[in-house]
């Protein structure tokens, strides 16, 4: 079948990498791709926000099946859109529909959600400007350190963490009364912080049945030692040591089985990727956010794991059939590590020419922001540039086979962090 990926960072040529391995792949199209994507498939130049021209393309090419690998197009009701066509309402459409999405586009609505579900999450109440004295007092009734989440998609920048009463006072006041996230923070969660170590799970869902994908752990901060500004994400690991089968069944009783519950009581049509954020307090799970799609970087540790044909298992999603499909994992440990532009995550140069150097342990390179220019030659394209995955039978061996390939690749001011994975070792020497 014909297939249509939208995105273009390093999680679509992931994505694209495990689709391309498909038998029953016949054309794959990346709308609009990257350097990295453009050796798997055609990269198209599609406006994600253009649904019309999306439909029209999908139309004239045949697609079979679109997989949507970023949250803006659900989250605008791309699947929605395809659903209400005559023409493009049989295309298998991987991702959920505009209320499904609500899960990651509004923060309150996640949290009612859960609420409703009894899904174990940090307590929580929602301000607006109207409410704003309120959620003062909220604010005074909970301990620090303070979690202010803007209600909408805010580019990930969203949530601002303050030590102290004051400063998440004035925090509340330019979320709400001067738009410091736009229409994003017209309303406001105000939650009780969770103290622990964060992973991501993820699932694949038809919306009544499911698959648990493998568990990762991202590091979202520029410096080392998890310091600095946040960022998409500068490396990740699968699986997460801590996350044994004790600990996933918790997470499957707890979270995912009442989550799919919800959605199929409620519903709503979901069928794709569920993107569970969790905190590890003392052995138990809480959610901290969902996300409607898959992780990048995690995707980059997690899709090379998958050993089954993952276009199979998304025409079984798409057709409500994930009951008894069974998914088969590389038991090896992926390492990624992320090489940025320098000055990321503020202002960084592109157009940068890189040079990737040669592999020697069977490493892949997935491109994030990468374009090729009139000559064919690769240049730098973006914030987080290229990542570099390795498997290997212990985490130490991975994430050195992923550090030898990422010496190789060169461009003037890289920058990646040397530390990926080394709280995990900690972790499990028990220090
Ligand atoms: P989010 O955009 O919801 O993933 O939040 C961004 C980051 O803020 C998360 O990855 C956590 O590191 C942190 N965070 C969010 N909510 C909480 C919480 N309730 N307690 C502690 N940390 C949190
Ligand atoms: N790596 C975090 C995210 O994709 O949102």
């Amino acid at each position: 079948m014909n297939i249509l990926l939208l995105g273009s960072g390093g999680r679509e040529h992931a994505i694209a990498y495990k689709i391309a391995q498909s038998p029953l792949c016949n054309q794959l199209y990346i709308a609009p791709g990257n350097a990295g994507t453009a050796t798997l498939g055609e990269n198209v130049s599609l406006d994600l926000g253009d649904f019309e021209s999306i439909g029209q393309f999908a139309m004239s090419h045949r697609v079979e099946m679109m997989v949507v690998g970023p949250e803006a197009p659900l989250v605008d009701g791309i699947a929605d859109f395809f659903a209400s066509q005559p023409l493009l309402r049989n295309i298998m459409v991987i991702g959920p529909s505009r209320q499904g999405a609500m899960l990651e586009g509004s923060k309150d609505y996640a949290k009612a959600f859960m609420q409703r579900h009894a899904i174990p999450t940090a307590r929580y109440q929602t301000f607006t400007s109207a409410t704003l004295a309120e959620g003062e007092h909220f604010l005074e009734t909970l301990a620090p350190p303070y979690v202010l989440k803007a209600d909408g998609l805010a580019a990930g920048k969203g949530v601002l963490i303050d030590p102290d009463l004051p400063s998440a006072k004035a925090h509340l006041r330019e979320m709400l009364q001067d738009h410091k996230f736009g229409d994003a923070s017209a309303s406001v969660v105000i939650e009780e912080y969770l103290n622990g170590i964060e992973l991501s799970v993820f699932v694949l869902t038809d919306g009544s049945h499911y698959l648990l994908l493998p568990s990762a752990k991202d590091y979202k901060r520029i410096g080392e030692d998890d310091t600095g500004l946040n960022t998409g994400g500068m490396g990740s690991i699968s699986p997460v040591p801590f996350a044994d089968k004790a600990f996933m069944k918790k997470v499957e009783d707890r979270i995912v089985k009442p989550t799919v519950r919800g959605l199929r009581e409620e519903k709503i049509p979901y069928c794709g990727f569920i993107f569970v954020g969790l905190m590890n307090v003392g052995g138990d799970p809480y959610v901290i956010e969902y996300n409607v799609r898959m992780g990048d970087p995690e995707t980059e540790s997690v899709f090379p794991r998958i050993k089954s044909d993952v276009v199979q298992l998304f025409e079984n999603a798409a057709h409500g059939n994930l009951d008894g499909c069974k998914l088969e994992v590389d038991p090896r440990t992926a390492a990624c590590v992320m090489m940025v532009a320098g000055g990321y995550p503020e202002g960084y140069r592109k157009g940068d020419a890189i040079s990737l150097g040669s592999d020697v342990d069977s490493t892949i390179l997935f491109h994030c922001g990468t374009k090729r220019d009139s000559e064919g030659r690769l240049l730098t394209n973006g914030g987080r540039v290229i990542c570099a995955t390795a498997l290997a039978s212990s985490l130490p061996e991975a994430l050195l086979k992923s550090y030898n390939r990422c010496q190789t690749v060169e461009w003037d001011g890289k920058y990646q962090r040397r530390d990926i994975g080394q709280d995990l070792l900690k972790l499990m020497q028990g220090n």
